[in-house]
């Protein structure tokens, strides 16, 4: 069902890799709700080419940039106020990376020069992404920037490795950029807590269909999934939302909230 929740809101969508990625199905979400955009992905990533598919489907532009380049980022962001016809109302950060993660390195046996990397790319990125959207006054009052992260930021899940650390000190950058955001320009910074979801970035973590299914018997409502989430995402870039910010907000079906449920009990249960 479409609402029109963000008929003339203009942003940029960061991430969409292929049909799994969150960003590509909240392009797709955010098109039907009437909001137009600027695409962007890495440069090796646009190599692959998929994503001219989207830009077809959605007619949005295309811009390349790696999201830890200052000069990119100032580039993307000029570039999509011109094409787009004025200022942005919302920005999506969904990036993620870790090189400890690729390389099979184990929590306690880290490549701190891998660790930096996937630092800079992951969780700094996002502050690169606001202080540029900051300094170039490219946000209407009111707008609103996402990005994605996952509950290891609060609890330990041995295989989610360094991306714990990075996620940990990206929903510290959305409140701490959230308070001038807001301050200054009336802007909203949130980071949504998404379910584990079958992407090419959670396939990258070790046992991570276990760990699916086992949230999936955690969670009353069961694992939120990428359509949930663009979803969600609609809902928190809309004009409903707009004295949300600074938050971390779960979207997982309850599993942050379940100590343990019925299903896992009657796993280990005597007589199961
Ligand atoms: N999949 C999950 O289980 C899950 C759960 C919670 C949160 N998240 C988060 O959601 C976000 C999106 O991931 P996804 O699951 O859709 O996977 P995905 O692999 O489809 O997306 C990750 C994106 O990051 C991009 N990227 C990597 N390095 C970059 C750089 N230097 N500059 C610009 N872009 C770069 C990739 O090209 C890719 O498009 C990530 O932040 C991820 O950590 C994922």
């Amino acid at each position: 069902m479409n609402y029109n929740l963000l008929k003339g809101k203009r942003g940029i969508i960061f991430g969409a890799l292929d049909e799994n990625s969150i960003a590509w199905k909240t392009a797709e979400r955010v098109h039907e709700e009437g909001g137009s955009f600027v695409l962007t992905n890495a440069p090796i990533a646009l190599r692959m080419g998929e994503l001219n598919a989207l830009a077809e489907k959605t007619g949005a532009a295309i811009i390349a940039a790696d999201a830890t380049s200052t000069d990119d980022l100032q580039r993307l962001i000029t570039e999509s106020m011109q094409h787009l016809g004025g200022k942005l109302d919302f920005v999506l950060h969904s990036i993620g990376m870790s090189v400890n993660v690729r390389k099979g390195r184990h929590y306690t046996d880290e490549n701190y020069d891998f660790t930096a990397k996937g630092w800079d790319v992951s969780a700094l990125s996002f502050h690169k992404v606001l202080q540029q959207l900051y300094k170039l006054d490219a946000m209407n009052e009111w707008g609103s920037v996402l990005a994605l992260t996952y509950m290891a930021a609060q609890r330990t899940f041995p295989d989610y490795n360094d991306m714990a650390d990075n996620k940990a000190y990206l929903e510290s950058i959305a409140r701490s950029f959230g308070y001038f955001f807001g301050k200054e320009k009336k802007v909203r910074v949130n980071t949504i807590s998404q379910s584990p979801t079958v992407t090419t970035a959670g396939k990258g973590v070790k046992g991570f269909d276990a760990f699916l299914n086992y949230a999936e018997k955690m969670s009353p409502l069961g694992n939120a999934s990428a359509d949930d989430c663009a979803d969600y995402a609609v809902t928190l870039f809309s004009d409903f939302t707009r004295k949300v910010t600074m938050q971390n907000l779960f979207h997982d079906g309850g599993f942050s909230s379940t100590g343990v449920s019925q299903d896992i009990v009657d796993l280990f249960s005597d007589d199961s």
